[in-house]
């Protein structure tokens, strides 16, 4: 009976085939607007006891506290900085994550964005088809094999990214907030240092309170004139005030973004620098990942309801 489904509240649209999924064994309440949000009705508040959201989403405080029966949120990616996690913690909440299965399509994006930044793929493009290529040439770009790439977090997209970027030749060295040694890459302890010594930087590293702002203009000066720097992580990690004046006075060489601190509000600075490469937080999404990862809710929720073990649980 349909009643008798755990109602689940889904925060932003998903592949078809996982949302039929949730909506055969869930009583689903969509809520993909903050308005929709706002507006959730006390009944359905209360009767809530599954959330399923995005990473950068998270659950809105004010929003988990309206939800009283709440057991389970189920993160369709590995960020948790838009969750309460000490709340969950206390209200024995469960949030269940998927890592692993986007770590290659994350990567494979940070390669993008430094192939696409350093070669000039994109502002190519916007030459070639606005028909200036008949009336002379493009400028040259910067090249990418044997160039020092600087990772900060050498998690499982960091490494990742590091065993892409051994193809192509590069000297590669990290920082994190120990050194690994399980890995030949050299361990540089602070993130300025690392700047100082890479042509290219590499964000890797979760959000949360901990890297907050950890980008600074300090960190964009070490990089220098030449340098790019490259976020795949969180948008929170990189100072955009500072980001966008270091690119807009020359300071700082360019920058390949997938993330941003409050999207999909980009600066609209940005939306003019040829040096900036921009993607609308699409690291994880393609067809094969974004089905795993939904799959990989669809089964935390049927462990959770049917008293099983969670798969991907956060501890
Ligand atoms: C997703 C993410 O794009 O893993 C994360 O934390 O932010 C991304 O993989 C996002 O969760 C969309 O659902």
């Amino acid at each position: 009976m349909s009643t008798s489904r755990p109602a689940i509240l889904l925060m932003q649209p998903f592949m078809k085939p996982i949302e039929a999924g949730l909506d055969e064994a869930y009583e689903v309440h969509r809520v993909f607007s903050a308005q929709g949000r706002d507006e959730l009705s006390a009944e359905i508040a209360a009767s809530v006891r599954g959330v399923v959201t995005g990473g950068a989403l998270g659950l809105p405080r004010p929003l988990m506290d309206k939800l009283p029966k709440l057991e389970i949120i189920g993160v369709n990616g590995i960020g948790t900085d838009a969750i309460d996690l000490k709340e969950a913690r206390q209200r024995g909440i469960h949030v269940t994550t998927t890592p692993n299965v986007l770590t290659d399509d994350v990567a494979d994006m940070a390669m993008g964005l430094i192939l696409a930044t350093s070669r000039q793929l994109c502002t190519g493009d916007r030459f070639v088809r606005s028909g200036r290529w008949l009336n002379g040439g493009f400028s040259i770009s910067r090249k990418v094999t044997g160039k020092r790439l600087g990772i900060v977090g050498l998690g499982r997209v960091g490494r990742a990214i590091a065993k892409r970027a051994e193809g192509f030749s590069m000297r590669i060295a990290y920082t994190d907030i120990r050194a690994f040694d399980d890995v030949a890459y050299q361990f540089v302890p602070t993130l300025e240092g690392l700047a100082q010594d890479s042509d290219i930087l590499v964000v890797a590293a979760s959000g949360g309170a901990g890297s907050q702002g950890l980008v600074s203009r300090r960190i964009m000066n070490a990089l220098g004139p030449d340098g790019i720097l490259i976020n795949v992580g969180r948008g929170s990690i990189v100072d955009e005030p500072a980001l966008v004046a270091a690119l807009s006075e020359g300071s700082l060489g360019g920058a390949g973004l997938d993330v941003f601190t409050d999207e999909p509000n980009v600066p609209k600075a940005m939306w003019e620098m040829d040096k900036v490469v921009l993607q609308p937080h699409h690291a994880s999404a393609t067809v094969e990942t974004r089905l795993t990862m939904g799959e990989l809710i669809l089964a935390n929720l049927a462990a959770h309801f049917g008293g099983k073990p969670l798969l991907t649980a956060v501890t």
